[in-house]
């Protein structure tokens, strides 16, 4: 038919996503089937992503997620067009599993191959929903590998780093807070939850990296969750019941904070007048409603892409793949390696 269609191939960290879209001729991009395997479970007795057992997964679950998204687009795989694949930055062993299913695909249709930028596919899987973006904007980009703010200029073009986290990300905070909550991992989820019940003004828990001093752009929250597990410490050797609502209110309020703050004042002072929030944090009720209320005193535009793709999938990598398959990039070699420590 009209069009070219990208299959896109994710497994950085520990979800096997292969997404399709449709690049139509008239430059547009249409999401036909974006399917996800999670590996989280196997996880989360041990409170964190284990490499090993990730890359595993991976190799289990990669041929039937593929099948599954082509069976929802109701395409065969001899449609593909081209395929795109996450490159870096990400877990090695886990990289090199999507990078070795990529090629083989590219190699059996004799279709062009993309190793593209996970981060980038964070930004890009925003047109998907609401269209192309504007020529320039700004990214924050919050979840559990990476808490960035990005300059971007025509997604896949040209993207600065302006500011990242010194220590932990925002959802590894999340996770380890939820750890010392005795709430399960991903923390993200329970933690939202419980805060909804909870004053987020009851403990005054720090904000990082906010004196007139520090970095303006870049982040810390290894601080913030020391604080937290000090104020529960303290709480349980007084022998007090934890309130765990307003703990999690407390946190959630802080971290909310200084993402906030800080993203609206890049753009600001960047003069970019759109902000596209991404990734797994981005899913919370927290931080996109404080984004929405200062982006909107700020006459910033704010996008963000529903959850289901904020967090890692592989139509945001078959997104950046369109693009770079639009503006006729050269596509990678088949002895394609990963990069786990790839930067924007
Ligand atoms: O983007 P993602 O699925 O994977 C990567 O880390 O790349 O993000 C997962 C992170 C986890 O740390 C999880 O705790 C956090 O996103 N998360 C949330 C929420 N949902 C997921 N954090 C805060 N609030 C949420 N509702
Ligand atoms: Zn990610």
């Amino acid at each position: 038919g009209p069009g070219r269609i990208v299959l896109g191939i994710e497994t950085s960290c520990d979800e096997t996503g292969v997404g399709l879209v449709r690049l139509e001729p008239d430059g547009s991009v249409r999401l036909l089937a974006d399917a996800v395997a999670s590996s989280v479970e196997q996880h989360a007795r041990f409170g964190g992503v284990v490499p090993e057992i990730a890359s595993r997964a991976h190799l289990e679950a990669m041929e039937p997620t593929a099948r599954r998204a082509l069976d929802e687009a109701g395409i065969k795989l001899s449609d593909v067009d081209a395929i795109a694949v996450t490159a870096g930055p990400g877990l090695a062993g886990a990289l090199m599993v999507g990078v070795s299913a990529a090629k083989a695909y590219a190699a059996a249709l004799g279709v062009p191959l993309y190793g593209v930028n996970h981060l980038l596919g964070h930004v890009a899987v925003d047109t998907l929903e609401h269209g192309p973006l504007p020529s320039r904007c700004l990214a924050m980009l919050v979840s559990g590998g990476h808490t960035q703010l990005l300059s971007v200029a025509g997604v896949a073009d040209e993207v600065t780093e302006i500011g990242s986290t010194i220590d932990d990300a925002a959802g590894e905070a999340y996770d380890k807070v939820a750890r010392i909550l005795d709430l399960p991992y991903p923390g993200g989820p329970p933690i939202d939850r419980m805060a909804r019940e909870g004053d987020p003004n009851a403990i005054a828990f720090p904000r990082g990296l906010t004196g007139p001093r520090d970095a303006k752009f870049d982040f810390s929250f290894s601080g913030l969750k020391t604080a937290v597990a000090r104020w529960v410490e303290q709480a349980r050797e007084a022998g007090k019941q934890l309130p765990i609502a307003d703990i999690a209110a407390s946190f959630q309020e802080a971290v909310a904070d200084v993402l906030t703050e800080k993203a609206v004042r890049a753009a600001v002072e960047l003069g970019l007048d759109t902000i596209v929030l991404s990734g797994g944090v981005a899913a919370n009720s927290r931080l996109a409603g404080l984004a929405r209320e200062r982006c909107a005193e700020a006459g910033i535009t704010l996008r963000v892409p529903r959850p289901r793709l904020c967090t890692d999938n592989g139509a945001m990598i078959a997104a950046v793949g369109a693009h770079v398959l639009a503006n006729r990039v050269e596509p990678s070699p088949l002895g394609l390696s990963a990069n786990p420590g790839m930067s924007v």
